[in-house]
Protein backbone atom coordinates (compact mmCIF):
# COMPACT_ATOMS: atom_id res chain seq x y z
CA UNK A 1 0.00 0.00 0.00
CA UNK A 2 1.30 3.48 -0.90
CA UNK A 3 0.76 6.93 0.88
CA UNK A 4 0.11 9.53 -1.71
CA UNK A 5 -0.62 12.24 0.55
CA UNK A 6 -1.15 12.62 3.84
CA UNK A 7 -1.83 14.75 6.86
CA UNK A 8 -2.36 15.00 10.66
CA UNK A 9 -4.82 17.03 12.07
CA UNK A 10 -5.85 18.25 15.75
CA UNK A 11 -9.11 17.66 17.40
CA UNK A 12 -9.82 19.65 20.35
CA UNK A 13 -12.61 21.54 19.52
CA UNK A 14 -15.88 21.47 17.71
CA UNK A 15 -13.97 23.84 15.49
CA UNK A 16 -11.85 21.39 15.02
CA UNK A 17 -14.39 18.72 13.60
CA UNK A 18 -15.64 21.19 11.17
CA UNK A 19 -12.66 21.31 9.52
CA UNK A 20 -11.98 17.87 9.58
CA UNK A 21 -15.43 17.29 7.83
CA UNK A 22 -14.34 19.15 5.27
CA UNK A 23 -11.20 18.24 4.53
CA UNK A 24 -12.58 15.21 4.70
CA UNK A 25 -14.87 15.63 1.55
CA UNK A 26 -12.16 17.40 0.17
CA UNK A 27 -9.57 14.48 -0.08
CA UNK A 28 -12.27 11.80 -0.86
CA UNK A 29 -13.55 13.74 -3.85
CA UNK A 30 -10.31 14.20 -4.82
CA UNK A 31 -9.83 10.31 -4.62
CA UNK A 32 -12.85 10.16 -7.41
CA UNK A 33 -15.86 9.06 -4.55
CA UNK A 34 -18.79 9.93 -5.59
CA UNK A 35 -21.44 11.96 -3.45
CA UNK A 36 -23.02 9.70 -1.80
CA UNK A 37 -19.73 7.71 -0.44
CA UNK A 38 -18.26 10.73 0.40
CA UNK A 39 -21.38 11.46 2.63
CA UNK A 40 -20.28 8.34 4.40
CA UNK A 41 -17.01 9.22 5.25
CA UNK A 42 -17.32 11.97 6.64
CA UNK A 43 -20.58 10.97 8.32
CA UNK A 44 -18.34 7.93 10.42
CA UNK A 45 -15.21 10.47 10.27
CA UNK A 46 -17.83 13.17 12.32
CA UNK A 47 -19.20 10.26 14.32
CA UNK A 48 -15.16 8.93 15.34
CA UNK A 49 -13.68 12.68 15.62
CA UNK A 50 -16.75 13.35 18.07
CA UNK A 51 -15.72 10.18 19.96
CA UNK A 52 -11.86 11.80 20.64
CA UNK A 53 -13.23 14.12 21.92
CA UNK A 54 -16.04 13.68 23.99
CA UNK A 55 -14.62 10.85 25.44
CA UNK A 56 -10.74 10.68 24.58
CA UNK A 57 -9.83 14.44 25.51
CA UNK A 58 -8.95 15.29 22.20
CA UNK A 59 -6.77 13.74 20.42
CA UNK A 60 -5.80 13.86 16.48
CA UNK A 61 -6.32 12.16 12.92
CA UNK A 62 -4.44 11.33 10.55
CA UNK A 63 -5.46 11.64 6.96
CA UNK A 64 -3.76 9.39 4.53
CA UNK A 65 -4.98 9.10 0.79
CA UNK A 66 -3.96 5.65 -0.32
CA UNK A 67 -3.33 2.91 -3.36
CA UNK A 68 -3.20 -0.37 -3.14
CA UNK A 69 -2.59 -2.22 -6.27
CA UNK A 70 -3.81 0.01 -8.46
CA UNK A 71 -7.14 0.61 -6.22
CA UNK A 72 -7.41 4.27 -4.38
CA UNK A 73 -8.95 4.96 -0.92
CA UNK A 74 -9.20 7.37 2.16
CA UNK A 75 -7.75 5.77 5.30
CA UNK A 76 -8.14 7.74 8.43
CA UNK A 77 -6.70 7.13 11.99
CA UNK A 78 -8.25 8.62 15.02
CA UNK A 79 -6.13 8.81 17.63
CA UNK A 80 -6.29 9.74 21.85
CA UNK A 81 -4.88 9.34 24.94
CA UNK A 82 -7.90 9.16 26.40
CA UNK A 83 -9.19 6.74 29.47
CA UNK A 84 -9.24 4.04 27.07
CA UNK A 85 -11.96 1.57 26.46
CA UNK A 86 -12.41 -1.37 28.54
CA UNK A 87 -14.99 -3.56 26.43
CA UNK A 88 -14.28 -3.25 23.06
CA UNK A 89 -17.04 -5.47 22.18
CA UNK A 90 -19.78 -3.77 24.06
CA UNK A 91 -18.71 -0.33 22.86
CA UNK A 92 -19.87 -1.84 19.18
CA UNK A 93 -22.95 -2.84 20.58
CA UNK A 94 -25.68 -0.53 18.85
CA UNK A 95 -27.16 2.11 21.81
CA UNK A 96 -24.92 1.53 24.05
CA UNK A 97 -23.19 4.35 25.89
CA UNK A 98 -21.54 5.57 28.55
CA UNK A 99 -22.12 9.34 28.16
CA UNK A 100 -25.95 10.07 27.17
CA UNK A 101 -25.10 9.31 23.53
CA UNK A 102 -27.27 7.16 20.79
CA UNK A 103 -24.53 4.58 21.07
CA UNK A 104 -24.83 4.60 17.44
CA UNK A 105 -21.27 6.17 16.42
CA UNK A 106 -19.09 3.09 16.43
CA UNK A 107 -21.38 0.54 15.12
CA UNK A 108 -22.21 3.41 11.98
CA UNK A 109 -18.97 3.81 11.19
CA UNK A 110 -17.98 0.46 11.11
CA UNK A 111 -21.05 -0.16 8.55
CA UNK A 112 -19.92 3.24 6.34
CA UNK A 113 -16.13 1.68 5.82
CA UNK A 114 -14.08 -1.54 4.24
CA UNK A 115 -11.94 -1.63 6.93
CA UNK A 116 -12.46 -0.81 10.30
CA UNK A 117 -9.83 -1.18 13.85
CA UNK A 118 -9.95 -0.45 17.26
CA UNK A 119 -6.97 -0.78 19.57
CA UNK A 120 -7.54 0.43 23.25
CA UNK A 121 -5.55 0.07 26.23
CA UNK A 122 -7.29 1.22 29.73
CA UNK A 123 -5.43 4.32 30.75
CA UNK A 124 -3.29 4.62 27.13
CA UNK A 125 -6.04 5.50 25.11
CA UNK A 126 -7.57 4.87 21.88
CA UNK A 127 -6.91 4.09 18.03
CA UNK A 128 -9.52 3.70 15.85
CA UNK A 129 -8.32 3.09 12.04
CA UNK A 130 -10.66 3.15 9.12
CA UNK A 131 -10.59 2.63 5.40
CA UNK A 132 -12.78 2.85 2.20
CA UNK A 133 -11.89 1.68 -0.70
CA UNK A 134 -12.74 3.38 -3.97
N1 LIG B 1 -12.11 7.49 21.92
C1 LIG B 1 -12.80 6.90 22.90
N2 LIG B 1 -12.27 6.80 24.16
C2 LIG B 1 -12.95 6.20 25.16
N3 LIG B 1 -14.18 5.65 25.01
C3 LIG B 1 -14.75 5.71 23.80
C4 LIG B 1 -14.11 6.33 22.69
N4 LIG B 1 -14.92 6.22 21.61
C5 LIG B 1 -16.00 5.56 22.04
N5 LIG B 1 -15.92 5.26 23.34
C6 LIG B 1 -16.91 4.50 24.16
O1 LIG B 1 -17.76 3.80 23.28
C7 LIG B 1 -19.12 4.18 23.53
C8 LIG B 1 -19.93 4.09 22.26
O2 LIG B 1 -19.53 5.10 21.33
P1 LIG B 1 -20.55 5.54 20.20
O3 LIG B 1 -21.01 4.31 19.49
O4 LIG B 1 -19.91 6.60 19.37
O5 LIG B 1 -21.79 6.11 21.02
P2 LIG B 1 -21.98 7.52 21.79
O6 LIG B 1 -20.93 8.46 21.30
O7 LIG B 1 -23.35 7.93 21.42
O8 LIG B 1 -21.81 7.20 23.24
C9 LIG B 1 -19.03 5.56 24.14
O9 LIG B 1 -20.17 5.87 24.90
C10 LIG B 1 -17.77 5.42 25.00
O10 LIG B 1 -18.06 4.74 26.20
MG1 LIG C 1 -20.11 8.66 19.49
Amino acid sequence: MNVRKDEVMPIRTSADIVQVRQTVRQWAAEVGFGLVDQTKLVTAASELARNTLDYGRGGTVHLMSVEDGGRRGLRLVFEDQGPGIPDIQLALTDGFTSGGGLGLGLGGSKRLVNEFDIASTVGEGTRVTITRWK
